[in-house]
Parts: C-alpha cells; sequence; structure tokens
C-alpha cells in the first residue's frame, strides 16, 4: 500500500490533541524526545511510543530494525496509525518504517521544526542514512495526514531557526510570490503557509520526482557537500548551496537577488561565506562530490536558475562542473 497524497491541516495545539486523542485506539508513533513534554499525558506515558533521544544519529537501518520490532512487540497491526512527532529525521524514519512494517501502513506526520514544516513532512520522500551517504534507503509513501502546528516552533534553538530559513530561501528563488512575501518580511508563519502549498502543488504532479519535483532540490548538489564539509545544518548549507551556484554559473544579478532574500530572511552573509571557515577543504569536498554523484555516471543534472520563478534542468558532464568550482576564486583555498 503506497499513498501517493497528504491532507494539510493546519493546527493549534489543542485541535493537533484532539487528532491524536481520536487515533488512540489505533496509535503507535516514533517521537523525538525534545517534544515530549509538549504533548498529552497519555502519549507521554503510552507504550506504544518508540522516543528518539538523537533522532539525526538513529536515522539508519539498525534503528530502523528496532522501532520495527519495538512496534511489533506492542501489536501493531494493518490498521493502526502510526504519527511521527518531531523535525525531518524523525518524519523521515518513521515514515520509512510505516511504509515497511506489514507491507505499509498508514501514517501522520507531525512536523515540530520549521524545516520538516517546510520540507521533510511533505511529499513522502522517507529514508535512512547509510554509511555510505545520507537517504541511501527508502521508499516513497505519503503520509495520510500532515498536521501543521505553528507552536512548536516556539521553542526552535537559533540553529534549527537558521536551518528552517535556508530551506525557505531555496522557496523564495522557486516561487515568485514567495519571494514577494519574503521581501515584504511577511510573518514566518505566512510565508511557510506558502512553501508548504507550493511544495504540496508540485508533489501531486510530479510524485515521484520524474518532472518537476526535481526544481526543488535547488542548491542541494553543492549544499549537501557543504553541509558533509562543514558539518553546517542542512538549510543553512541549501542556502549556500545556492548562493555558490550562482558564483560558479557568474548569475551575478539573482546573487543580489538572493542577499536581498537572505537579508529579509534574517540569514547571515558572513556565516554563509567560504571565508568563515578556515576549515574548508575543496579536496574534500570534490571527493564528496564524487562519491555522492550516482555511480557509473560523467554527468550529473543540476537545477538552474533562468530567473526568480524559473528553473531548469542542466545536465552537465561532472568534470566541466568540477573545472567551474575550481575556477571560482572562493573556492581556492
Ligand atoms: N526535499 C525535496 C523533495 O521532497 O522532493
Amino acid at each position: 500500500m503506497i499513498r501517493m497524497k497528504s491532507n494539510l491541516t493546519y493546527l493549534k495545539k489543542p485541535d493537533l490533541f484532539k487528532v491524536l486523542n481520536q487515533h488512540q485506539d489505533s496509535f503507535f508513533a516514533v517521537i523525538d524526545e525534545a517534544v515530549r513534554e509538549h504533548l498529552p499525558d497519555w502519549v507521554k506515558n503510552s507504550k506504544k511510543v518508540f522516543w528518539l533521544k538523537n533522532p539525526e544519529a538513529s536515522k539508519n537501518l539498525a534503528t530502523f530494525g528496532e522501532v520495527i520490532g519495538f512496534f511489533l512487540d506492542q501489536g501493531i497491526s494493518r490498521s493502526s496509525m502510526l504519527f511521527a512527532i518531531g523535525g525531518g529525521a524523525t518524519t523521515d524514519l518513521a515514515g520509512f518504517v510505516a511504509a515497511s512494517i506489514l507491507r505499509g501502513i498508514s501514517w501522520t506526520s507531525v512536523p515540530t521544526t520549521l524545516l520538516a514544516v517546510v520540507d521533510g513532512s511533505i511529499g513522502g520522500k522517507v529514508a535512512v542514512n547509510m554509511p555510505q551517504g545520507k537517504n541511501l534507503v527508502g521508499a516513497f509513501h505519503a503520509p495520510e495526514k500532515v498536521c501543521i502546528c505553528y507552536d512548536f516552533l516556539s521553542s526552535l534553538s537559533k540553529v534549527e531557526w537558521d536551518s528552517g530559513k535556508g530551506e525557505v530561501l531555496k522557496y523564495g528563488f522557486l516561487s515568485t510570490k514567495i519571494s514577494e512575501m519574503i521581501l515584504k518580511r511577511e510573518s514566518l508563519e505566512l510565508i511557510a503557509h506558502e512553501c508548504c502549498e507550493f511544495k504540496q502543488k508540485i508533489v501531486e504532479k510530479d510524485f515521484k520526482e520524474e518532472g518537476e519535483r526535481i526544481f526543488l532540490n535547488l542548491g542541494h548538489t553543492l549544499g549537501h557537500a557543504f553541509e558533509s564539509n562543514l558539518k553546517i545544518p542542512h538549510g543553512v548549507a541549501v542556502a549556500m548551496g545556492i548562493k555558490y551556484l550562482l558564483k560558479v554559473f557568474s548569475q551575478s544579478e539573482l546573487l543580489v537577488e538572493w542577499e536581498k532574500l537572505a537579508d529579509s530572511l534574517g540569514i547571515s552573509l558572513e556565516e554563509t561565506n567560504l571565508s568563515h571557515y578556515p576549515e574548508f577543504s575543496v579536496d574534500k569536498f570534490k571527493s564528496y562530490m564524487l562519491q555522492d554523484k550516482k555511480k557509473n555516471q560523467t554527468s550529473i543534472r543540476l537545477v538552474l536558475l533562468n530567473k526568480v520563478g524559473s528553473c531548469y534542468v542542466q545536465e552537465i558532464k561532472f568534470q566541466d562542473f568540477l573545472k567551474k568550482i575550481e575556477a571560482n576564486e572562493d573556492f581556492k583555498s
């Protein structure tokens, strides 16, 4: 049973609790320990919750197996509803459990970070990491419902906010409407709402990333390499990935747009400069990209920008892309 469509709902905490209460009989959950205190007592004390102490470090096959074993012992069935409550790592792991256990059961995603709200919780890409790289084992299995509750965001750390804002900046390049909202400094809740609806529309048209869904990967090729090399949060790395993509392709006008969007969102220009990271190693960066690119491919498909709101995909020889990177002043160590 593979679900392709989710129902997106925006609710305050009391209404989220009502949804949880309605599912008490069929309830199973994977929850980030960090949000435990924000949940109703019956959830806090439920025997059917697998708590994640460190979701990012738990997003692997070992924990995946542990969660499955735990739920089977607790009597999970095909009519159970699996809730995933936490950030992107929690929803990715729990969604993959939902896709696999008993050949697939329904799940509900409750993202509690800005990054998970605007990206990971929507669209049904679920996965775990492997030593060889991120998200290498997974499935497409959309949650039945995505319950977006901004009340959780008030307890986010600065790093988590910055990470979410980086993905929001990406949407500012994908949609003129979102770009205008960011530049008008509308509330982050309103902007995030528009990002969710934008992603939902794309995913409804292209669930399996056979077409325009690939645009959502804007900035991710360089971004993943920055994330791995500099150990910075995903969203910050994506913001850097877009910035350096524009630099490498000498798109100076769009670089000005990048700075305006970053400024409006409160993304630090300094922290997204390579010069801010003395530990940056261009050799490690290149070898990460080599290892990340699909095996046996000599070229990669890059998402590039014509202008705000208009992307295209260009197949480029990997060696040519590396040469472009090496030619850029900022990458000279
Ligand atoms: N994070 C990109 C996607 O869901 O397609």
